[in-house]
């Protein structure tokens, strides 16, 4: 089917399948299609049906309520055509995708499956042909057994890899993450599209980085130190990496992170910020080499951040009102310009 988007910027055709949503099609195609969750929770993929026939397929989508149906708005990342259609995206095209950056579809299979806390897992994807991410990217995963797509970030960074790590937090009556914890998905075949996502890291923008995660919201932040470490950036920048959690029992990848300080630990520093513990004893003789703090992630990165901000880069991802605070306390109190502040809300 063919699709024509007009955009304020000018109009852009491309091909589209039954079976896939029209923002996933156009971003395959390498359109800067607006969209953040890609997965029908924020509303930024809005669009205007201008002609043509389109099928929603996820009418209960949080995103539907920025919609207005009566004028014929979707959402592109829960829509699929009936057949040629014309549509206006009143949301900005977000730029160029780098041709390698391409999102594409994959199949995958989930290996070395693991429990890392009593409530979240790690465990890889062997994809079946190589892929290229940035570092603080995220993939859409999808199991024939669930009924929709879910967004999860890259732990790992990698070039032409055929490897994707991935961190999941179980959610409460969440229908994604309680089929990978009540399975035995060892082994079992996934769907993928990506990558996907803005919240990125580039060493050659050279500026000094902040990195506030909130529970499995560090997934990201492990790439992009990773990155950091591989392309040595932490020998002439600084990293700041706040990761805040419940409680002791909440924390997991100390030893990863306390592996890259050791790599430079005048240039790298990692707190710990625990919200519902009064101390860290235990936790700190072991890894002497990061810091661990009480209160909630946002107070604790005003609190020791004061002074520090120079020529920094900020990267918020986790919870939504977790992601909402650390916003806040970034712009309000520390003055950052929006466009130095990546973010991603794991809605
Ligand atoms: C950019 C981004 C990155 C993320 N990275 C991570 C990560 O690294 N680790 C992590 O643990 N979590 C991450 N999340 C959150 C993750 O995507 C899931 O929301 C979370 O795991 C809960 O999923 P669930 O299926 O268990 O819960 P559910 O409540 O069942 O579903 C949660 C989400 O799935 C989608 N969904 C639900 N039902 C349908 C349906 N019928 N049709 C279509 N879509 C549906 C919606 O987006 C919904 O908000 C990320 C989220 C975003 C937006
Ligand atoms: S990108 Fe479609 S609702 Fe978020």
């Amino acid at each position: 089917m063919k699709i024509k988007v007009q955009t304020k910027g000018g109009s852009y055709d491309f091909d589209c399948g039954p079976e896939e949503s029209l923002l996933y099609a156009g971003l395959r195609n390498g359109l800067s299609l607006p969209y953040e969750c890609a997965t029908g929770t924020c509303g930024t993929c809005r669009a205007r049906v201008v002609e043509g026939k389109t099928h929603l397929e996820w009418a209960d989508a949080p995103g539907m309520s920025y919609v207005k149906q009566e004028k014929k708005e979707i959402l592109m990342c829960q829509t699929r055509a009936r057949g040629d259609c014309t549509l206006r995206v009143p949301g900005k095209m977000t730029g160029e995708i780098k041709r390698d950056r391409w999102p594409s579809y994959f199949v995958g299979q989930v290996n070395n499956y693991r429990l890392v806390t009593h409530d979240v897992s790690l465990f890889d994807v062997k994809l079946d042909k190589p892929t290229s991410f940035d570092a603080g990217q995220f993939v859409l995963l999808e199991s024939d057994e669930v009924v929709g797509t879910r967004a999860y970030s890259m732990v790992n960074y990698d070039r032409e890899t055929n490897k994707l790590v991935f961190v999941i937090k179980r959610k409460h009556d969440g229908k994604f993450s309680d089929w990978i914890f009540d399975n035995n998905v060892e082994g079992k075949s996934i769907k993928i599209f990506g990558p996907l996502g803005c919240a990125t890291f580039h060493p050659k923008e050279n500026k000094n980085i902040l990195c506030i995660a909130g529970g499995s919201g560090i997934a990201g932040m492990m790439a992009i130190v990773s990155h950091g470490c591989q392309s040595s950036y932490f020998k002439t920048h600084n990293g700041f990496i706040f990761f805040g959690v419940r409680s002791k029992k909440d924390i997991f990848f100390l030893e990863e992170l306390s592996n890259y300080v050791m790599k430079y630990p005048e240039n790298l520093e990692v707190t710990i910020a625990l919200s519902e513990e009064t101390n860290a004893t235990g936790l700190q003789e072991c890894y002497q080499n990061l810091r661990f703090a009480t209160g909630f992630v946002h107070a604790v990165v005003s609190e020791h951040m004061t002074d520090k901000y120079l020529d920094m880069l900020a990267y918020v991802a986790g919870p939504p009102p977790m992601v909402d605070s650390a916003l806040r306390m970034l712009v309000l109190e520390a003055k950052f310009p929006g466009t130095d502040i990546r973010y991603d809300k794991f809605t």
